[in-house]
């Protein structure tokens, strides 16, 4: 026999399915309560343009579009349309959003239409939020909720959110690192810099041109990073070939890049995100503070799966630091778990 739903949950269930968004600069992920993390794409969206009608259509979205990113040829565009976490290109990000939502099925058919969670950056403006609202709006969305993306990475780390200890989670993405002080299920500090990722990889771009005097792609220093990446110095060299343009003679030539080299290439950025949480360790209550340097700092977002930068923040930091398990997926799983953990309060 089947079992009776309350009608408010069923009619709630069947107009509303709750669905969590994290909309990154790198990456986005969609999660439903009932199927877990339905869709993990690369936030890229590549158009086709019809000069002769004036027209343009979406010819590839998702992983199909990254590879497409700095190749494309002349009737194609591939666009990033977030940036820093927020979004950079309105009508690019909409579409995308629209092509993700289809592709994982979370708005189902017969019209009805769904709630979404979306994470937003503790430093977005009024109206970098309302475009986030306007864009989810538009590709279907039936509310719109917004959720500091820090306070849904540290639910999603299963950190004790609700209780009245302090906890830290530093999440370092593709375009911005966001540092929360959480306790009693809000959010005591949260900061935010535009340093993520992307800076990493531009770091990596720049000393290649200035040491090798070549060129390297994004998406090629992006693998450099991802494969021999680290972000201490004094540790066992591992080496990795990187093409690019030579800038003697303009013609395609090969670097070996050693980790040390990567180390020295990040510096900067690397600095830039120990000052973010150094601001937030002096700004945050000192009694939270003092739980924190029980407790220890956990990190979440693609960046903290840098080698070695655990270690290299605990070293600089004289606090345990930890990367929690399934950093890129963290902040959409909170999300998605926010809602029956925090008070509305906790939502914009
Ligand atoms: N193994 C790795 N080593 C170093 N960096 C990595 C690794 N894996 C992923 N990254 C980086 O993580 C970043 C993407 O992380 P994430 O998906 O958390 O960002 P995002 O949520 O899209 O961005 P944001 O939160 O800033 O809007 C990219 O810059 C990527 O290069
Ligand atoms: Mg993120």
């Amino acid at each position: 026999m089947a079992t009776a739903m309350p009608h408010q949950s069923f009619f709630k269930r069947f107009f509303s399915p709750d669905v969590a968004v994290d909309l990154g600069t790198a990456n986005t992920l969609i999660y439903t309560h009932d199927n877990g993390v339905v869709l993990n794409q690369p936030s890229v969206v590549c158009f086709q343009k019809n000069a002769s009608a004036g027209q343009e259509r979406v010819a590839a979205v998702g992983k199909e579009a990254k590879q497409l990113l700095g190749r494309v040829p002349g009737n194609l565009e591939a666009v990033r349309p977030m940036r820093h976490g927020v979004i950079a290109n309105f009508a690019a990000a909409e579409h995308m959003i629209r092509q993700f939502v289809d592709m994982s099925s979370t708005v189902p058919r017969f019209g009805r239409r769904a709630s979404f969670t979306i994470c937003v950056p503790a430093g977005a403006t009024q109206v970098e939020r309302r475009a986030i609202r306007e864009a989810a709006t538009a590709a279907g969305a039936w509310k719109v909720n917004l959720i500091g993306e820090s306070l849904a990475s540290a639910v999603g780390a299963g950190l004790p959110v609700s209780e009245a200890t302090g906890s830290m989670v530093v999440d370092i993405g593709g375009g911005t690192t966001e540092v929360g002080v959480i306790a009693l299920g809000g959010m005591a500090y949260s900061g935010s810099i535009r340093v993520g990722g992307d800076q990493f990889d531009l770091a990596i771009v720049n000393y290649v041109r200035n040491v090798y005097g070549v060129v390297i792609g994004d998406q090629t220093a992006e693998h450099v990073k991802k494969t021999i990446g680290t972000a201490i110095r004094d540790v066992p060299t591992e080496r990795i070939n990187a093409t690019g343009r030579s800038l003697d003679d303009g013609l395609p030539r090969t670097v070996q890049l050693t980790n040390q080299d990567i180390a020295d290439a990040i510096v900067s950025p690397l600095a830039q995100v120990i000052g973010a949480v150094k601001t937030a360790l002096e700004c945050a209550p000192p009694e939270l503070v003092t739980d924190i340097a029980h407790s220890g700092i956990v990190l979440t977002g693609g960046g903290s799966l840098l080698a070695n930068l655990d270690r290299w923040l605990a070293s600089q930091l004289g606090l345990d630091v930890r990367v929690a398990d399934e950093p890129l997926t963290c902040a959409v799983r909170g999300a998605g778990a926010a809602s029956t953990l925090l008070h509305s309060h906790a939502f914009d």
